[in-house]
């Protein structure tokens, strides 16, 4: 959580493309990787793809002539420096050296793991951790989270896709990873900040040393930093959606609870329950008080027995406001349904096949209303209103806990962001203050207030009229 807030906000508030450098264009100097001339039909290259998928590792798409230009380039719409960007900015790259640190070994200690390094519960999110048969050649797991683990294994469009007439959709057919659609590249990020059947950060983690785990696709994608330009961009293409970002935003809300709600549905049918990382944190780890200055008690326990940890609701809070704008008859069915799950999970031993039930039948309503979210467009007025409905429901959003206030402060962020660059507002700098006023609240988590916190808000909602 150390990182978290600070880097976000700072580096949020201060987001810009740099110029890009001229120079001449020479995409189709990536001669080297050029595989053949002839353009296939999309459907023809589905089969040309080997049985199984062939990753080539980082290194085959740093060359200066392909992604690994030091600055920007501006001949077309890719920059080509997405190399230099993610060896010298994007954690990503560190990845895999985050295991071997003091804490990564610690952590394989503690869990009885030998190495960290060398243990595949660990590479599964620090590295491109494919099998031998998957290889099609040498590279190193200490390069991290690296190009195929989100654009998917190169070996059969990496040359090809230099081509002149080469398509995106091309790309896709011979097994490149559609991060473009915002609802896969949702998914693909949440496949390691939040984990799924497969590979996965719980409790048992956390307590060895692991960095709990929360996401918001527009805020952590500008924290990574982006390196690809997007629509609504200065620079970019005219006729683009000016709105983007609030698109990525909802789009991003309505992945992660329903990606929440799956895992929250087989982590219920799994070995070690209660899951401990499914609950509010702070409800556990906070310091005591005398009871005069105790808010948990002032406040009591509505709707479980008092000393029962409640359910983490920060994946619901803001795609709740989400709802309310883009089909309100629809959000009091939703609210209906997770506060019955939120029920079942705020008791001390949740009914296992309850929870998984519920919180599956969540998952598809979700479904099916992002993709009504998803198609609802986004303007001045709706991104205004979002922004005073978040900050304007202060006492709700604060009392959901402090990961409920975190995303809260994300969102608030963004829209401020896409809202400012869009509209130009006249009290920006008094805005981009209370704004970090809300960030600094949540730096020491432990000693998280909901009523310092929805202070804050009313803040931020004073100057959003
Ligand atoms: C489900 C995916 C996932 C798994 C499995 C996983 N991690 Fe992580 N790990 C992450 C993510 C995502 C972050 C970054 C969290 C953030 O900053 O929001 C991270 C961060 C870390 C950090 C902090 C790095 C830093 O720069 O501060 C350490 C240390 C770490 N992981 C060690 C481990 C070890 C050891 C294991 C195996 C026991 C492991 N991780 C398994 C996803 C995972
Ligand atoms: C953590 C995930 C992630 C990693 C790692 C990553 N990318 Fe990306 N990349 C994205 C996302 C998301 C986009 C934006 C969507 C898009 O344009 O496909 C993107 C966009 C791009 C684009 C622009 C594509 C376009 O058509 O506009 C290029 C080129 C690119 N990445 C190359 C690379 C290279 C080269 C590497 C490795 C050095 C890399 N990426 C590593 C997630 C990642
Ligand atoms: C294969 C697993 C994986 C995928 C996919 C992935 N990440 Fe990560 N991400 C990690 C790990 C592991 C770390 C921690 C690296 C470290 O600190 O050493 C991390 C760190 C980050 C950080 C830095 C957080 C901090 O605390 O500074 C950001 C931001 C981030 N990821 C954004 C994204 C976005 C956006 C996507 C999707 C486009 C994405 N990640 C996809 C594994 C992944
Ligand atoms: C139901 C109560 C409960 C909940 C909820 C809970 N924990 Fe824990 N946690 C514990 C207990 C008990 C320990 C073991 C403490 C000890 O041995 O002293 C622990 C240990 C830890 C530790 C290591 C001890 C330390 O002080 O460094 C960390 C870190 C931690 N938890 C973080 C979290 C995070 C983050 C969450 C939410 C994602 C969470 N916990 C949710 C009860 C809880």
């Amino acid at each position: 959580m150390n990182i978290s807030f600070g880097t976000i906000s700072s580096c949020r508030a201060k987001r810009h493309f740099p110029a890009a450098v001229l120079c001449v264009a020479i995409l189709a100097g990536c001669s080297l990787l050029r595989a053949q001339e002839n353009i296939l039909s999309v459907s023809a290259l589905h089969a040309q793809l080997p049985p199984s998928p062939q990753y080539t590792g980082p290194g085959s798409c740093a060359s200066a002539t392909c992604h690994g230009s030091v600055s920007p380039r501006n001949e077309n719409r890719v920059l080509q420096n997405e190399y230099s960007t993610w060896i010298v900015k994007d954690k990503h790259s560190k990845a895999y050296a985050a295991l071997t640190g003091a804490t990564g070994e610690r952590m394989a200690a503690i869990l009885g793991l030998k190495k960290a390094e060398a243990a595949p519960k660990c590479l599964a999110c620090h590295a491109l951790d494919v099998p031998a048969s998957e290889r099609a050649r040498t590279f190193d797991l200490s390069e991290g989270v690296s190009c195929e683990n989100c654009h998917g294994p190169a070996a059969a469009w990496l040359g090809p896709h230099t081509e002149r007439d080469w398509t995106h959709q091309k790309s896709l057919a011979l097994g490149m990873y559609d991060t473009r659609d915002l609802t896969k590249r949702t998914e693909k990020c949440l496949s390691c900040h939040l984990g799924n059947e497969e590979k996965s950060v719980d409790h048992e983690m956390i307590a060895a040393g692991h960095p709990d785990l929360y996401f918001e696709l527009d805020s952590f994608s500008a924290v990574m930093p982006r390196h690809w330009k997007e629509p609504g961009e200065p620079g970019e293409e005219p006729g683009a959606d000016p709105w983007y970002d609030v698109h990525e935003l909802s789009t991003g809300q309505a992945v992660q609870l329903q990606q929440s709600l799956l895992r929250l549905a087989s982590r219920a049918k799994g070995k070690v329950w209660p899951e401990y990382s499914e609950l509010q944190c702070y409800s556990c780890h906070h310091s005591l008080t005398t009871p005069e200055d105790s808010w948990r008690q002032a406040r009591g326990y509505p709707g479980r027995r008092p000393g029962d940890p409640p359910w983490n609701p920060s994946r619901y809070t803001i795609f709740h406001e989400l709802v309310a704008q883009a089909d309100s008859d629809q959000t009091a069915k939703l609210d209906a349904e997770l506060s019955q799950l939120a029920h079942l999970m705020s008791q001390l031993n949740p009914d296992r096949d309850a929870v998984a039930s519920a919180a599956t039948n969540s998952a598809r309503l979700v479904g099916d209303l992002s993709a009504r979210i998803g198609s609802t467009p986004n303007d001045s007025g709706s991104t205004l209103h979002l922004l005073q409905k978040i900050s304007g429901d202060a006492d709700t959003v604060s009392g959901q806990g402090e990961h409920a206030a975190a995303q809260a402060a994300m969102a608030i962020q963004s829209l401020f962001v896409a809202y400012d660059r869009n509209q130009k507002m006249q009290n920006s700098e008094q805005l981009r203050a209370a704004i970090s006023g809300l960030f600094r609240e949540l730096q020491n988590p432990s000693s998280y207030d909901p009523a310092r916190f929805a202070a804050r808000m009313r803040q931020v909602n004073a100057l959003v009229r």
